[in-house]
């Protein structure tokens, strides 16, 4: 039995990532603390597979309740590490609750790894790593500049942490940099629950669109950019949830410990916010309700990837484009309301 330990797998990428991983044969077990998402995502989960996945509701920063799940699941074979905060605006006015959350569990999982010898562990980064790059499509090669927030060097930071335990100990280690993930399983049995006022571009587009939302505000359309607005790599959530369940069986393959690699996961696309806009109009067929308003600080003004790497070497393309990402976003929310 192959078991992998998802953590953060209540979260909007975990869940669709249980989904993919059980349809590719491996058993799945969750820990997340549900402090930012419910565990009703896993009913989700259960009526797109049929399987019922099971919870451990811990804090990860405590080494004695983490312990637990280690002890009661001696085949654990690979860890993949999401459960973290991931609010750019909460993490500038809370920092340490981001560094004590991100940076503790993140240690607290490795010791976990290294102590019952869990070879495999997958890490949740972000695009946010590159900060406001020089040159693009950024490659796996880009250097990091300062990080933009408090959230962004929480991702610096584990990408360093888990990077030095590979060369330590015997682990097969993966970095995963998320561009900007968007959409929801076309079954709209799971999909993104933002908590409170969505700071995200798609779900204020969806929110907007149902009524939930008076009007959106496009942050600044004075930018250097073909349209004025900022430019982002929008990639469908299936598809980011598809390259882990890649990125683990390559792991599996490679059989070398003491490695880490490190992929973009992005389209190679980039999208400016009113190009995501009129996308949305045109397969909802409504009018978005939008008004351009000043810049949002700390926005990035263009960033999207360059995935050739994980293409040629985990064997992933992108199954869906714009349209779906809109779609699917799109059917999730008029699912919601229902
Ligand atoms: C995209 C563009 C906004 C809302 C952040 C994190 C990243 C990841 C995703 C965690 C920007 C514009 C947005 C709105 C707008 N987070 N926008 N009106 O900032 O690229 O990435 O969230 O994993 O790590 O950095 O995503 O969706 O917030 O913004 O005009 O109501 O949409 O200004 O240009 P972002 P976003």
């Amino acid at each position: 039995m192959q078991t992998i330990l998802v953590t953060g797998g209540c979260g909007y990428i975990g869940a669709h990532t249980l989904v993919d991983l059980m349809e590719n044969g491996f058993d799945v077990i969750s820990a997340d603390n549900l402090s930012r998402a419910s565990e009703s995502s896993l009913l989700g989960v259960e009526k797109i597979t049929g399987k019922k996945v099971k919870n451990y509701t811990v804090d990860l920063t405590h080494k004695k309740e983490t312990e637990i799940i280690f002890k009661e699941n001696p085949s654990i074979i690979g860890i993949i590490h999401f459960a973290a905060y991931k609010a750019v605006g909460e993490s500038v006015e809370k920092p340490l609750d981001y560094y004590d959350n991100n940076i503790g569990s993140l240690v607290t999982l490795l010791q976990m790894a290294v102590e019952y010898n869990v070879k495999h562990f997958i890490f949740s980064s972000s695009c946010t790593v590159y900060g406001n790059p020089d040159v693009i499509p950024v490659t796996e090669n880009t250097p990091f500049q300062m990080a933009a927030s408090p959230y962004g060097a929480t991702k610096q930071m584990g990408e360093t942490i888990v990077r030095d335990a590979s060369i330590a100990y015997p682990l097969s280690t993966i970095l995963l940099r998320y561009f900007n993930p968007v959409g929801a399983h076309p079954s709209t049995a799971i999909g993104e629950l933002p908590i409170g006022r969505p700071q995200n571009l798609v779900p204020a587009i969806t929110q907007t669109a149902i009524g939930k939302l008076p009007k959106m505000q496009v942050h600044g359309d004075d930018y250097d950019t073909r349209d004025g607005s900022c430019i982002r790599d929008y990639i469908h959530v299936c598809d980011i949830a598809h390259a882990h369940t890649l990125a683990l069986q390559f792991s599996i393959k490679q059989n070398t410990y003491k490695s880490c690699e490190v992929f973009n996961l992005g389209t190679g696309n980039g999208i400016s916010v009113l190009e995501a806009i009129h996308a949305f109009e045109k397969v909802s067929g409504i009018k978005l309700n939008y008004e351009v308003g000043p810049r949002r600080a700390g926005d990035i003004v263009s960033i999207y990837a360059n995935n050739d790497k994980a293409v040629k070497q985990l064997g992933w393309n992108c199954q869906y484009g714009l349209d779906e990402m809109m779609q699917t976003a799109w059917q999730w929310e008029q699912s919601l309301a229902k």
